[in-house]
C-alpha cells in the first residue's frame, strides 16, 4: 500500500507490461484523484526501476579538487551522475579522490594545474571540450587566504590574491564560455561571507571575495539572453585546509574552530558537503530560474552586527 492505494510493481507483472502499467497508473492517480499527483514520480520509479541521477549527462569542470570544498563538490556530482573534470596543483591528493570514486571511475578524470597559469587554463577547457565533449557546469573553488592590513599588505601577497582568487576565475568563465553558451550551462563561483562583509586582517582576501561576487553578478545579466547563468555561493567558516595552509598553526586553528561556535548564529563552522549541496543546488535544473545571486552558506554568520 502506498498512501491509501495498493502499488502493483514490476515483479507482480515483468518487465514486458512497463509501459501499460505506466500509462494505466498515470491515468488512475490523474483522473480518479488529482490530489496525489505528487507521488507519481515515486511510484513510477518504482514501476519503471528507473534511478535516472540528476547531473546524468552532464559534464562538470571543478578547480580547487584537491581538497575540501571542492573536493566535496567534485565527489557530490559524481554521485549524482555527473562526469566531472578535477584540477588542481597537488597530483597525489587528486589521484586519491580518484581512488575514493573509484566505483565510478569512468566518470572523473583529474588534472594538474595552476589556475594562474593561462596555458593550464586552456589545458582544462581543452580537456573539458574535447575529452568530454563539453561543458556544462563550472564550479570555481580554487582560492587561498593569507593575513595583511592596509597597512602591512605587500604588493606581491596582494598580486598573488587577485590573480588566484579573482582574475583566474574572471579568465576561466571567458575561456569556457563558448562551450557553456552552445549547452545553455551554468558557473558557481565559490566566493566567501567576506566577499559580502568586511573584516579586519585579511584585506586582500575579502576585495578578492567581493571582486568575485560583483564578477559574479555583472556576468549573470551580460549572460542572461544566452541562456547561461551565474550564481555563487558564499561560505562562513568552513572546515578545510585553508586557513592552516594560509598560515594558522593547529593550535591557533582549533582555537578559531571553537572561537566560530559564537560566530556563527547556529552555533558552529560548517562542512564542505554543506557548501557543495548549494552549489548542486544552483547548477541544477532545479535552480533553472535563478542567476547573479550570491548565496550564503554560513549559519547565518552574514546577517550578525557585532554588538
Ligand atoms: N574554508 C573556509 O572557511 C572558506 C570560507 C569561505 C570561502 N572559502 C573559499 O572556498 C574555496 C575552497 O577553499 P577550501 O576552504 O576548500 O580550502 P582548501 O581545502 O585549502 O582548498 C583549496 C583548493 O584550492 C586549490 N588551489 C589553491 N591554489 C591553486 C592554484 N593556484 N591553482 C589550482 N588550484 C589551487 C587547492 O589545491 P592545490 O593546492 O592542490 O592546488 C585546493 O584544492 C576557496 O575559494 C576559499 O576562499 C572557504
Amino acid at each position: 500500500m502506498y498512501q491509501g492505494y495498493t502499488v502493483i510493481t514490476r515483479q507482480d507483472f515483468g518487465d514486458n507490461l512497463k509501459n501499460f502499467l505506466k500509462f494505466s497508473s498515470f491515468y488512475y492517480l490523474t483522473v480518479i484523484n488529482r490530489r496525489q499527483v505528487s507521488v507519481l514520480p515515486t511510484i513510477l520509479k518504482s514501476l519503471t526501476g528507473n534511478t535516472m541521477k540528476s547531473f546524468e549527462g552532464k559534464v562538470a569542470v571543478i578547480t580547487g579538487a584537491s581538497s575540501g570544498i571542492g573536493r566535496a563538490t567534485a565527489k557530490a556530482f559524481v554521485a549524482e551522475g555527473a562526469k566531472v573534470l578535477a584540477v588542481a596543483r597537488n597530483t597525489s591528493r587528486l589521484e586519491s579522490l580518484k581512488d575514493e570514486c573509484k566505483s565510478a571511475a569512468g566518470q572523473i578524470r583529474v588534472l594538474a594545474g595552476d589556475v594562474t597559469q593561462e596555458g593550464d587554463r586552456k589545458k582544462t577547457v581543452d580537456a573539458g571540450v574535447k575529452e568530454f565533449g563539453g561543458i556544462d557546469i563550472l564550479v570555481q573553488a580554487a582560492g587561498i587566504i593569507a593575513n595583511g592590513t592596509i597597512e602591512n599588505t605587500t604588493g606581491t601577497q596582494w598580486n598573488d590574491m587577485m590573480d588566484i582568487n579573482l582574475n583566474s576565475v574572471f579568465r576561466l568563465m571567458q575561456l569556457t564560455l563558448p562551450s557553456l553558451t552552445e549547452r545553455k550551462g551554468n558557473i558557481v563561483n565559490v566566493s566567501s561571507v567576506t566577499g559580502t562583509r568586511a573584516f579586519p586582517g585579511i584585506l586582500a582576501y575579502c576585495v578578492s571575495k567581493a571582486g568575485v561576487d560583483q564578477l559574479t553578478r555583472c556576468s549573470a545579466l551580460e549572460l542572461a539572453p544566452k541562456g547561461v547563468r551565474v550564481n555563487a555561493v558564499n561560505p562562513g567558516v568552513v572546515v578545510t585546509n585553508l586557513h592552516r595552509n594560509g598560515g594558522m598553526d593547529e593550535a591557533s586553528y582549533a582555537k578559531f574552530l571553537e572561537h566560530s561556535k559564537d560566530t556563527h548564529p547556529l552555533g558552529r563552522a560548517g562542512n564542505p558537503e554543506e557548501v557543495a549541496d548549494l552549489i548542486l543546488f544552483l547548477a541544477s535544473d532545479k535552480a533553472a530560474w535563478i542567476t547573479g545571486v550570491t548565496y550564503s552558506v554560513d549559519g547565518g554568520r552574514a546577517q550578525t552586527c557585532f554588538r
